[in-house]
């Protein structure tokens, strides 16, 4: 298992997980909204974010034997109405890789990204019916404000929630990580990013003792593993 930051070539895959979840996830959003944000939508939008990449912003992909299963996005924050420099604006993981450490990982990555790049505190928003919300409150993530976003003319209400406390949110991460990879991953990962801890560009490795999985991540494009 490996996140990396994501390359032109991971737009299709990206964009057609990015359409499949929204489906999935939000059955609870009017159908025009659905269909209106489908792969064509989302690979034009990942096309253009690519062409127009800032450095304050990043698409990492995660690989499972070399395919992508999910991605996540972060980028500063742009809304006033929320205390918060950066923001975690997406996470989508398919359904078969849920459940484990790719999620954790995944918001690791966003959140250290994010500490290099001066983008703390963190926000996030999370509309009002999707569940993974609570995940979101046990991690230490405080609900602070509401806001309608319209998509296609229809308001759906999403809930605005932050982070004061990164260096908890970390310990939280790594200790679920641990929960899933063991304590040699941990040990690893805690040293990798010991190692780098304030760059865009870092590597970072967890190896699962009981089913030698491993988890490779690394902010530079040049150092990424083949596809
Ligand atoms: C968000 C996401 C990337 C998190 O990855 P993950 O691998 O599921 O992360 P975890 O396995 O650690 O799940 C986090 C927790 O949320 C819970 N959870 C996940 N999806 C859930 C759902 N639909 N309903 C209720 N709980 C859910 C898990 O049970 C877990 O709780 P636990 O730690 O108490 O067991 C992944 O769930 C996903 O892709 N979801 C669909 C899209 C989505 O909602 N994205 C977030 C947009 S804000």
């Amino acid at each position: 298992m490996t996140i990396r930051l994501a390359k032109k070539d991971d737009v299709s895959k990206v964009s057609q997980i990015h359409a499949f979840c929204w489906r999935e996830t939000y059955s609870f959003m009017p159908r025009t909204v659905l269909q209106s944000r489908n792969r064509k939508f989302r690979k034009s939008q990942w096309i253009k974010w690519f062409e127009s990449q800032a450095k304050d912003e990043a698409l990492f992909v995660v690989e499972a034997d070399h395919v992508v299963v999910g991605f996540c996005f972060c980028c500063p924050n742009r809304d006033e109405a929320i205390q918060g420099r950066g923001e975690m604006h997406a996470a989508y993981v398919l359904p078969d890789f849920r459940g484990r450490e790719v999620g954790p990982m995944m918001m690791m990555a966003m959140l250290d990204f994010m500490i290099g790049h001066e983008l703390t505190p963190p926000v996030l928003w999370a509309f009002r019916d999707n569940p993974i919300r609570l995940w979101y409150a046990q991690m230490g993530w405080r609900a602070e404000v509401r806001r309608d976003r319209v998509i296609e003319g229809c308001a759906i209400p999403e809930v605005g929630y932050v982070c004061t406390d990164v260096g908890a949110l970390h310990a939280r991460l790594r200790k679920l990580i641990r929960r899933y990879c063991g304590e040699t991953a941990l040990t690893q990962t805690r040293q990798r990013f010991q190692r780098n801890p304030h760059q865009s560009s870092f590597r970072l490795t967890a190896v699962s003792p009981d089913n030698s999985r491993t988890m490779t991540e690394t902010g530079r494009q040049t150092r990424l593993d083949p596809l």
